[in-house]
């Protein structure tokens, strides 16, 4: 069927996944959910994923058993509510989409009552069973979110900064998309960059940073900043109660998932914003922002600086940086309450 040249690389294919990509073990908390479900579909698909647990308040052993027919190489299990330290155990990877989502009318701020007592709980049992797992938040806020992660790290005595990880990726996903929707490109050829954080005015695309983007000016340009910061409310209001961007964000998370595993791996060069603890903009009294950064088999290898931007975006920058400063604070007092 394949012509021999086709075969070989199909088979050396084999052979580096085999070895160098085939290992890493995956545990996803809220794998029940809107987002859990296509998101544990997507990680089955993942060539570096040899262990895939699925954990969930509810409903994962039957979403385990439904994934686990497909024809991929990793081992599938799901894991009732009382078996959360179990589903964990042996982690390299913990992705948590567990919570609840945004209703219309809701800013990701109105979910932090529940999901910060959600992320608290699962995060001082990953730190009792697995410290030294890279964890992948995707729980909003985020902005809020990773420093109370970081702090109960901390009091552990655990903390590595360089494997706690916000996922801001449905932001450069929708940059890139929306970005293609103005130019006429294919998405594929207009990367962006996004920095700041997860939530409205801190989302901040460096437009002036793409070729196709830099090009775009005026009214079209504030249209597609605003989109970009609000652009998770269009699926909030379309599905009119029923939650939030669930299809998207698994295919956002399952790509940023990638992209660490490929770090993890050894693979050189690889780099994605995503929303950390970071010196960049200490000086202001921000302690965690989303920039570039090169992941490696220590997690964060290198954080990039947000480099040469627009009389614009600095503004933005402006305005995200305030926010960032009060989302962070409020998951500090929450913590340390
Ligand atoms: N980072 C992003 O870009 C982004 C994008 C979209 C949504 N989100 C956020 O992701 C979260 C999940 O969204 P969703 O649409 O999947 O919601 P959902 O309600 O469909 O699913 C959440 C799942 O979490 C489970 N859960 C609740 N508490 C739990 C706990 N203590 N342990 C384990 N599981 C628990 C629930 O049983 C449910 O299955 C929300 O907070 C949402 O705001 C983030």
């Amino acid at each position: 069927m394949f012509s021999r040249s086709a075969s070989r690389t199909l088979s050396q294919a084999r052979q580096f996944s085999s070895s160098a990509s085939r290992q890493t073990k995956v545990t996803v908390l809220g794998a029940g959910g809107g987002i859990g479900q296509p998101l544990s579909l997507l990680l089955k698909l993942d060539p570096h994923v040899t262990r895939l647990n699925l954990y969930d308040i509810r409903g994962a052993p039957g979403v385990a058993a439904d994934v686990s027919h497909i024809d991929s190489a990793s081992e599938v299990t799901g894991f009732a509510a009382d078996k959360l330290d179990e589903a964990i155990d042996g982690a390299d990877v913990v992705i948590v989409p567990a919570g609840v989502p945004r209703k219309p009318g809701m800013t990701r701020d109105d979910l932090f009552s529940t999901n910060a007592s959600v992320l608290r709980d699962l995060a001082s049992a990953i730190v009792r069973v697995a410290p030294k797992a890279n964890l992948c938040i995707i729980t909003n806020p985020v902005n809020s979110l990773v420093p109370i992660a970081s702090r109960v790290y901390e009091k552990a005595g655990v903390y590595d900064p360089k494997r706690i990880f916000g996922i801001s990726t449905l932001d450069v996903v929708r940059a890139t998309r929306f970005l293609a929707s103005v130019t006429g490109n294919d998405p594929a050829d207009t990367p962006v960059t996004v920095v700041g954080g997860h939530s409205g005015e801190t989302i901040v695309p460096l437009f002036s940073q793409s070729s196709y983007g830099k090009g775009v000016t005026g009214e079209a340009y504030k249209k597609l900043v605003h989109r970009v910061q609000f652009g998770g409310d269009e699926v909030v209001q379309a599905k009119a109660g029923a939650g939030s961007a669930t299809l998207s964000m698994a295919y956002a998370g399952a790509k940023f998932a990638n992209t660490l595993f490929r770090g993890l791996a050894g693979e050189k060069g690889v780099i994605t914003p995503t929303f950390i603890r970071s010196p960049l903009y200490v000086d202001q009294g921000v302690e965690y922002f989303a920039s570039n950064v090169e992941l490696g088999p220590n997690g964060v290898e290198k954080i990039h600086p947000v480099g040469p931007i627009s009389a614009e975006e600095e503004e933005l920058l402006k305005a995200a940086l305030v926010g960032l400063k009060s989302n962070i604070e409020k998951g500090y007092k929450f913590i340390e309450a």
